[in-house]
């Protein structure tokens, strides 16, 4: 598509001393180098010599002389256009082949994207565009604007448990800004280590290695993260899901919630609760966050990234107040702050009890999607875990394929699926899986991306 250009919008490498010709010659070097595509529309003649500071007539000179050599479109009464393509851009002589995207996806960690409150954003936003103040486009505060601290912390504490303070409350850029920033404030306060569930998400664990702590891993069972192996790491800080294990989906039994706050006060250890779904559990049980038992020494950690989408790049921690100021002075030390127009639009979502809405209309639909998946599966593929999330995971039985044979046999019906390996941090060839985000399709590609798992199942003897 052609776009419509102000005149501002050219730039062209010309030294006046060349005169018309040079300038011609600068334009003709933009065309040939593809700079201005086929179809560009041009700046009026006026507008050109206005710009460049030049009589007008030398502008028409230039448009009329690459007219006739065919580089330029002239038409009494409409705008200047670029008439050929310049040269491609120089490519190797044999561009690497990308595979072809696969058609079906059930990639965990993402929400249904065709499901984003497009309707619902878009009249918050009027809103709040009717409303703020223009202070409000100023640089906004490091920790967050006060509007989406304060309605996050009415929303936690409601929906969550979490014992909220807007003024302990800081809004990130998704949960690896999180993890980082926390980790760079353990890392200057001495701590050399930080704890992962063994299996977890590696991406968060990568990011806290790049903030300079070694990782090290606790194991998991049906009750969640074993404390009693996180006591005997050095770690002085872990990061745990105790919702809704990432990701076998398992949540964190009362007994073993109790333990883990022990560890934490009676080793000045710090729990990061990464309740990364916990809006989305379906079984009527649901289990405040873990932090209201101890928010000194627990950091929850929040995300729009289920509810919404990952594209918002919005999260929050409810920090210890002690951890408070050092969060802070590491994001500042980032010179990242949070967009504040987006910020004030999930406020708004928030406080009008639109988020609620959108979050109860997902629930419902992503835990009727679990349920069919379930009653399409075999019997003998049962997942790991609640009734809860985004995702489940199928272990895969002793004897049965390999993990590359599932992924082999998926990309052959064209479908995208996780496994479980690169999650754990010590391999565990004992404990394949499969990994299935069931949320991620949209609805109409709900039932025949199924289909597409089922007979990957099937091709690999499972059904
Ligand atoms: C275990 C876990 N924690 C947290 C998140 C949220 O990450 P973010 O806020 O960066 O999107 C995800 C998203 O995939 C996740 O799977």
């Amino acid at each position: 598509m052609a776009k419509s250009w102000s005149s501002s919008d050219l730039h062209l490498d010309w030294d006046r001393s060349t005169g018309w010709p040079g300038l011609a010659e600068a334009l003709r070097a933009a065309v040939r180098s593809n700079r201005l595509p086929h179809g560009t529309a041009l700046p009026s003649t006026r507008a050109l010599a206005q710009d460049l500071g030049v009589a007008r007539g030398t502008v028409t000179k230039v448009y009329e002389q690459l007219a006739a050599e065919g580089y330029l479109r002239t038409q009494q009464g409409s705008v200047t256009r670029v008439a050929t393509t310049g040269a491609p851009p120089s490519s190797p002589p044999h561009p690497a082949r990308t595979p072809p995207a696969p058609r079906w996806t059930l990639l965990p960690g993402r929400p249904d994207f065709s499901s984003f409150p497009r309707a619902l954003w878009a009249s918050a936003t009027r809103r709040v565009l009717q409303t703020a103040p223009p202070s409000a486009f100023d640089y906004p505060d490091v920790r967050g604007t006060a509007e989406l601290r304060a309605a996050l912390a009415r929303y936690l504490a409601r929906s969550r448990g979490v014992l909220a303070d807007p003024e302990r409350t800081v809004v990130c850029g998704g949960h690896a800004h999180a993890v980082s920033l926390l980790a760079t404030v353990l890392r200057e306060r001495g701590a050399g280590e930080i704890a992962f569930e063994d299996p977890s998400l590696p991406i968060f664990r990568d990011v806290a290695a790049t903030a300079g702590l070694r990782v090290t891993g606790a194991g998991v069972d049906a009750d969640g993260v074993l404390v009693a192996e996180l006591s005997e790491l050095d770690a002085p800080a872990a990061v745990v899901t105790p919702a809704h294990q990432y990701p076998l989906g398992h949540t964190l039994a009362p007994a073993r919630r109790a333990e883990l706050v022990r560890w934490a006060t009676g080793s000045g250890g710090v729990v990061v609760e990464d309740d990364y779904d916990g809006e989305f559990r379906f079984d009527r049980q649901p289990v405040g966050a873990l932090q209201a038992l101890a928010p000194e020494r627990v950091v929850y950690a929040g995300t729009a990234s289920k509810t919404l989408a990952p594209a918002l790049r919005l999260s929050w921690l409810v920090l210890p107040r002690d951890l408070v100021d050092p969060v802070l002075a590491a994001m500042a030390g980032t010179g990242w702050r949070a967009p504040a127009l987006e910020q004030l639009v999930l406020a708004e979502l928030l406080d009008s009890g639109a988020y609620d809405l959108h979050v109860r209309r997902r629930r419902a639909a992503y835990r009727s999607r679990r349920d069919r998946l379930l009653a399409a599966l075999p019997e003998a593929l049962r997942p790991t875990g609640i009734s809860a999330g985004l995702h489940l995971v199928l272990p895969l039985p002793a004897g049965g394929p390999t993990e590359e044979e599932v992924q082999a046999a998926a990309t052959r019906r064209s479908l995208a699926v996780e496994v479980l390996g690169r999650h754990w941090m010590r391999p565990r060839p004992d404990r394949r899986g499969i990994v299935v985000g069931y949320a991620h399709p949209a609805e109409h590609a709900f039932a025949p991306t199924v289909r597409a798992l089922l007979a990957t199942l099937a091709d690999l003897g499972l059904t």
